[in-house]
C-alpha cells in the first residue's frame, strides 16, 4: 500500500518527504483554500514537489465547464492527476478525460455501487472518505473492504484510494483490507511513527550511553 499525503502546505510534503515514505499527494479545494496562494501557482508547486501522483480536483459543477477545466488541471504539471466527484457529471467527464489519457480520481465515493462506477469508466483511483462516513455514524471500514473484496472478484484496474483517514488504525486496517493506497493528513503520518515504549527505550539507550561515557571519563 502507498501512503500519500493529504494536504496543501509544502512545509509538511517536504518534511514526510524526508522520511523516504512519500508516494503522492492528495489537494482539495478546501486544502488549497487553507494555504491562501495564489491557486494556479500553488498547484504548481506542489506537483514540482512531489515525486508521485498529485491529484488536484475540478470545483465546476456541469460537464463542458468540469472537462475544460479538468484538461487544465492535467496541464499544470505531467503528475498531476484530476480529480472528478462522485456525480453524474464527474464520471461523464472522467470518461471523457480518460479517454484523451488523463489520468483521474473519482473522489467523494461512500459507496460500494459508487466504487462500482467509477471502475467502469476507467479511472485510474476510486477515493472512499472514510472518516465522513465515521463521522455520520457509519462504518467507513467496512465500506472500504467491501470496495476491495469487490475490485479483486472483477479484477478492476482501477486503484482503491483509502481517503479521509483520522487515525493510524485506519491506516493499518486500511492495508489490511488490500487498499492499494491510504492518504492521510499530516498529524496521521506523524502518528505512525510514534510509539510510547520507542520514546521511553531511545531515552534508557541514550541515558545508559551517557552514564558509560562519563564512567570511562572518570576513570582515565
Ligand atoms: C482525499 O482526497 C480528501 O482530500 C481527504 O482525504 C478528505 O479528508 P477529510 O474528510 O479529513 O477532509
Amino acid at each position: 500500500m502507498k501512503l500519500f499525503l493529504d494536504t496543501a502546505n509544502l512545509e509538511e510534503i517536504r518534511e514526510i518527504k524526508r522520511w523516504g515514505v512519500l508516494s503522492g499527494l492528495t489537494s482539495n479545494p478546501t486544502l488549497i483554500a487553507r494555504e491562501n496562494e495564489d491557486p494556479d501557482t500553488h498547484m504548481k508547486a506542489l506537483c514540482a514537489e512531489v515525486d508521485g501522483p498529485v491529484s488536484l480536483e475540478t470545483t465546476e459543477t456541469e460537464a463542458d465547464p468540469m472537462y475544460e477545466q479538468g484538461v487544465r488541471l492535467s496541464q499544470v504539471a505531467p503528475n498531476a492527476v484530476v480529480k472528478v466527484a462522485m456525480t453524474p457529471q464527474g464520471l461523464e467527464v472522467g470518461k471523457r478525460l480518460i479517454a484523451d489519457g488523463i489520468p483521474v480520481n473519482v473522489t467523494l465515493a461512500f459507496s460500494p455501487a459508487q466504487a462500482i462506477l467509477a471502475a467502469e469508466i476507467g479511472a485510474t483511483y476510486v477515493s472512499p472518505f472514510l472518516g465522513r462516513l465515521d463521522d455520520v455514524g457509519a462504518d467507513g471500514m467496512f465500506v472500504l473492504r467491501e470496495i476491495c473484496e469487490i475490485y479483486r472478484a472483477q479484477r478492476y484496474d482501477t486503484l482503491v484510494l483509502a481517503a479521509s483517514l483520522r487515525h493510524p488504525m485506519h491506516v493499518v486496517e486500511a492495508a489490511k483490507a488490500g487498499a492499494n493506497v491510504a492518504t492521510m493528513p499530516f498529524d496521521v503520518f506523524a502518528k505512525l511513527a510514534k510509539h510510547p515504549l520507542t520514546d521511553i527505550g531511545l531515552d534508557k539507550f541514550l541515558s545508559d550511553w551517557k552514564k558509560l561515557q562519563k564512567e570511562l571519563k572518570e576513570g582515565a
